[in-house]
């Protein structure tokens, strides 16, 4: 059911733990599941140099926080905000439909810390998208 990668992410998570001072830090839960995924962003000169997770929930939310801080590290925040989770989730060499929203929190919780450091410090915010279609789903996969 679950790719080696996914296994692989799950038993040895990247980037786990968190930033002191993080230039930007992004939580976000899901509902139905009531798991909660936190990442921190360092952002120097528009780039992310640094960034950890903390993930309370189930195998692919922690595989999907540890791949999606590997793809951020290093890039611009335009870079990072581009990662959608479907790229989270193929990088992993796929994830099982019903659990396609646990990559989500990745993307939402990415999406929230660049917010939280655009606003510390007076930058414009993004648009973050909303998933309702992945959350249909996860409702109906249960
Ligand atoms: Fe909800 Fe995976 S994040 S079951």
């Amino acid at each position: 059911m679950y790719s080696e990668k996914v296994m692989d992410h799950f038993r040895n998570p990247r980037n786990v733990g968190e930033i002191e001072n993080a230039s930007g830090i992004g939580e976000v839960g899901n509902p139905q599941c009531g798991d909660i995924m936190k990442i921190y962003i360092e952002v120097k000169n528009n780039v992310i140099e640094d960034v950890k997770f903390k993930t309370f929930g189930c195998g692919s939310a922690i595989a999907s926080s540890s791949m999606a801080t590997e793809l951020i590290k290093g890039k611009t925040l335009e870079e990072a905000w581009d990662l959608t989770n479907k790229a989270v989730a193929e990088a992993l060499d796929g994830l099982p439909p019903v659990k396609m929203h646990c990559s989500v929190l990745a993307e939402e919780a990415i999406h929230k810390a660049i917010n939280s450091y655009r606003e510390n410090h007076g930058l414009e915010v993004w648009k973050m998208k909303t998933h309702s279609e992945t959350i249909h789903e996860h409702v109906h996969g249960n």
